[in-house]
């Protein structure tokens, strides 16, 4: 049983979210930024996505790689996960951006919380963040979902 684990990330949060769920797991793992992942899907039985959330969309890169792959995606266990500043809203967003060959098998999507770093943010992001109320740089990775994730992946859910 191997697993492959694909990430888009801006500044860093849907990146460290799949490496601490890579790095947690004892089952066979396979982890690649989504644009530069050249292996087969064939080769895993689970593939995980994940990517981070700008303006209630997800990263291109990912969006493009799953509508280029929704028919073999299909018939894999399919496992996503988002980071976010708004974690109720975090489902329905992916669950929106996902083609829908992906949407009708309703995948669970694990929260990989957010970061907001002020010395990344280009002016405009600044902008948004301050808009959003949000002053100073804060850290709310959510490493407990990580290793929640790497129990399930590895067939221990209650680890
Ligand atoms: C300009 C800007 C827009 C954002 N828009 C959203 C959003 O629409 N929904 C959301 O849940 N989080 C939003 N966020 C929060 C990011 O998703 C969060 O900072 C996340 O940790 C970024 O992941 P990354 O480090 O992998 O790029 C936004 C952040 C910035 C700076």
């Amino acid at each position: 049983m191997s697993t492959l684990i694909l990430y888009s990330s801006k500044y860093g949060t849907a990146q460290r979210f799949a490496q601490t769920v890579a790095e947690n797991m004892k089952s066979s793992v396979t982890i690649s930024d989504v644009e530069v992942f050249s292996g087969k899907l064939e080769d895993f039985e689970t593939v995980v996505m994940g990517s981070c959330i700008y303006m209630g969309k997800i990263r291109k890169p990912m969006k493009k790689f799953m509508s280029a792959n929704a028919l073999n995606l299909k018939s894999k266990k399919i496992v996503l996960f988002a980071a976010g500043g708004v974690e109720k809203e975090h489902v329905s967003t992916i669950m929106k951006e996902i083609p829908s060959e992906l949407t009708v098998l309703n995948p669970p999507v694990h929260y990989a919380g957010h970061v907001y770093d002020f010395n990344k943010m280009n002016f405009f992001e600044r902008l948004v963040a301050r808009a959003l109320k949000i002053k100073k740089s804060e850290d709310h990775f959510r490493e407990d979902n990580a290793l929640k994730l790497a129990a399930e992946l590895d067939g221990n859910p209650h680890e």
